[in-house]
């Protein structure tokens, strides 16, 4: 693999990570019919993988920042950089042994993703991207899909669950954007929904209400496999907005007229 030597130190951190979850996981298949459940057993895999990844790659690069889902945020001494991280994206599906989870390492510069890894260990598909070097799935250059047409259009999304409040302007998505499309997917993980835009196979994704771990990586995956990213407020900033919709560029207008109603 040829890239910059922050993109190699996360493709090697993402890959090490997986091999580990991976054999969680397996686990988490046999653990599916004890009485007691998989979930402290997936709580302690994804607290080790966070654990690890914060040792890899602080370890690297010790004087950037860190922001990750379950230990919070670490100021850098170089206050530019950080690595922004999610162990373990799709955790539900883990915890249902459903082979669709990955990990999430974006890399802020100066406010801006620069580089993004998005790994789904399970099939080991390795998306990446670098600001200008564009976006890879292991050795494929990614593209985003070339449909235009909503008709022909697949968009996935995230369902409120638990009784979040943006369940009624999800509702009020899907009432308007089924009718348009060729379907919508909820495969529950932000990240590889991402991924799957800057790959072509979807042709765009939004959902409310995300942290910036689900969205870091994905964002530069998207834009430099040639999509269109924004929150879904323009006047906000991407990652504290946590609303976003992508797309491929044919399709981003008319879909987030939809979206943005
Ligand atoms: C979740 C997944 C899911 C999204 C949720 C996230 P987690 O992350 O990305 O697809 O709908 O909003 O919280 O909890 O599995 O890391
Ligand atoms: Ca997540
Ligand atoms: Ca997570």
């Amino acid at each position: 693999m040829i890239g910059s030597a922050n993109l190699n130190i996360m493709v090697k951190a993402a890959r090490k990570a997986g091999r580990s979850l991976v054999k969680d996981f397996r686990e988490v298949e046999n653990l599916q019919v004890s009485m007691k459940g998989a979930g402290d057993f997936v709580s302690k895999a994804d607290l080790a993988a966070e654990k690890f990844l914060k040792e890899e790659l602080l370890g690297a690069r010790p004087t950037y920042g860190w922001l990750a889902e379950e230990g919070g945020g670490i100021d850098g001494q170089d206050p530019t950089r950080r690595w922004i991280v999610d162990p373990l994206d799709g955790t539900t599906n883990f915890l249902h042994g459903l082979p669709h989870w990955a990990i999430s390492i974006g890399l802020e510069h100066k406010g801006q993703v620069v580089a993004g890894v998005v790994y789904d260990a399970a099939k080991d598909e390795m998306f990446f991207a670098e600001k200008g070097a564009g976006a890879w799935m292991n050795d494929t250059r990614l593209r985003v899909s070339g449909r235009s047409r909503m008709i022909e259009s697949i968009f996935a999304t995230g369902l409120p669950f638990g009784g979040r409040a943006d369940l009624p302007e999800t509702l009020k998505d899907l009432g308007r954007l089924l009718p348009t499309c060729a379907g919508v997917r909820r495969w529950g993980a932000a990240a590889l929904d991402m991924a799957y835009v800057a790959a072509g196979r979807y042709d765009g994704f939004w959902e409310r209400r995300l942290q910036p771990w689900d969205l870091a990586a994905g964002i530069v995956i998207v834009r430099e496999a040639g999509g269109l990213v924004q929150p879904l407020d323009e006047r906000r900033d991407i990652l504290d907005e946590g609303a976003v919709i992508c797309a491929n560029q044919a399709i981003f207008d008319p879909f987030a007229k939809v979206i943005r109603g």
